[in-house]
């Protein structure tokens, strides 16, 4: 059973998923977005019809105990889709029902132990991996920065792919999402107490990423 794990938690626009990637190149570890799950729950109630504004909570988690048990939560996962602002403005609808993060939790901890494609450890970012899914980590990383630095960082992202994007409601979009997230009562987000905390909003990708391996180094017997 894998004892290589890495949890990364912090809020959207952070560079969980610019980190993530550098580590899982460096370590050959595989890698999961928890993100993406409840994104992919979220977007396949949208795509079933459902009115999310009042959507009961007891259908919610029936529909994702389906698309969890038959394995398709991971198709939808891979879609273009969950990353929609609509499927972003609606995923507290899955992230604030305590039930249904214990059926996404069945995944993470799966991914965890046994990481895909025989790989020596796993990365996993989210919000609430070093505290709830594995409290047992070895390495727990915590990113922090401020809103207006990740706000503009997603900006230049939209820019760069050439998407339309405005910065006042990137801004205004991330302090909503981080108050709810923050305030979850069940997989809040928090920094473990043994979580190394990086605030990135001064530093370079380069730095952080340097920093993220002396640590793992220090922690792992690789
Ligand atoms: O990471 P990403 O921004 O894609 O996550 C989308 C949303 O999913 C978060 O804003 C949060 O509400 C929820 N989430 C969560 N726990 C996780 C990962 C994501 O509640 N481990």
């Amino acid at each position: 059973m894998n004892k290589n794990i890495i949890a990364i938690d912090g809020p959207a626009g952070v560079g969980k998923g610019t980190l993530t990637r550098a580590l899982a190149k460096h370590y050959d570890f595989a890698v999961l977005d928890t993100g993406s799950l409840y994104r992919a729950a979220t977007f396949n109630l949208i795509e079933k019809g459902y009115d999310m504004e009042n959507i009961d909570s007891a259908i919610a988690l029936e529909e994702t105990k389906k698309i969890s048990d038959n394995h398709k939560i991971l198709e939808y996962a891979k879609r273009d889709e969950i990353r929609l602002p609509l499927t972003t403005k609606y995923v507290y609808v899955v992230a604030d029902n305590p039930p249904l993060r214990e059926v996404l939790k069945v995944y993470q901890t799966e991914f965890g132990l046994n990481p895909p494609g025989g790989k020596r450890g796993a990365i996993i970012e989210g919000r609430d991996i070093g505290t709830v899914i594995f409290p047992g980590a070895p390495v727990k990383i915590f990113l922090t920065a401020s809103s207006e630095v990740r706000a503009r960082r997603r900006f230049y992202e939209y820019e760069a792919a050439g998407k339309p994007a405005n910065y006042d409601e990137i801004l205004a979009e991330m302090v909503k999402r981080d108050a709810r997230d923050t305030h979850r009562a069940v997989g809040g987000l928090i920094a473990a107490d043994d979580a190394v905390i990086i605030d990135t909003s001064e530093m370079s990708i380069e730095r952080v990423i340097e920093t993220a391996c002396k640590l793992i180094d220090s922690r792992l017997k690789l």
